[in-house]
């Protein structure tokens, strides 16, 4: 199983506000359902609580310590990110789900599996903003740039791939 991080993040590091993101990009919310259709993903309770409702053809793994039965057949709420990895790591053995396995958001859940991320889906957003959720930009040693290109869409705005292996990551 492949684990990588996908996550939009402004110059100072914030991700989102009360719960919300603060910018609406629509190349970068079809980057991120490109990345993520037909795949395992994990997040934190309150991420999943902001989108509000399952993404279509992908199976979400919540992460939090109020456990609850969903009544979506592709959401699965876990007490802990060792859970996630579990059920991840099953799903796609036995289930056809792909090896990558995506990780998206929040803050807490960033911080935590860090440690164990393969690739780095970073879309870096232009300008500084204010916010409660964060995601740390400086990123361990570990991590080389194995992409980057700016959108063609807005100025400043730049979709960046970091490896733990460093090799290029399969663009197709
Ligand atoms: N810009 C981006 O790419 C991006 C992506 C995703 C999210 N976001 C933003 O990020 C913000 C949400 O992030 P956040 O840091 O506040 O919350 P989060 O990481 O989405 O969720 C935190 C919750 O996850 C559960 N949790 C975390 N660690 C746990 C552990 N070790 N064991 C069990 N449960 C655990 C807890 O849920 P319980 O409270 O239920 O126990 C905790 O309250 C929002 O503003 C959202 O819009 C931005």
């Amino acid at each position: 199983m492949i684990l990588s991080h996908i996550v939009a993040v402004s110059e100072n590091g914030v991700i989102g506000k009360d719960n919300k993101l603060l910018w609406h990009f629509t190349e970068d919310l079809n980057y991120f359902k490109k990345r993520t259709t037909g795949k395992v993903m994990i997040m934190g309770r309150k991420t999943y609580d902001s989108i509000g409702k399952p993404l279509p053809k992908r199976f979400h793994i919540v992460v939090s310590r109020t456990v609850v039965d969903s009544l979506h057949e592709q959401v699965k709420y876990v007490s802990s990110l060792k859970e996630a990895y579990a059920l991840a790591e099953k799903l796609t053995l036995s289930q056809n789900w792909p090896d990558e396995v995506m990780i998206v958001g929040g803050g807490q859940i960033y911080r935590e599996s860090l440690a164990d991320t393969d690739f780095i889906y970073l879309t870096r957003i232009p300008g500084k903003y204010e916010g409660d959720a964060t995601y740390d930009l400086n990123l361990p040693k570990e991590f080389g740039l194995a992409f980057s290109q700016f959108s063609d869409a807005h100025p400043g705005l730049r979709y960046e791939i970091w490896s733990k292996a460093q090799t290029i990551a399969d663009e197709s």
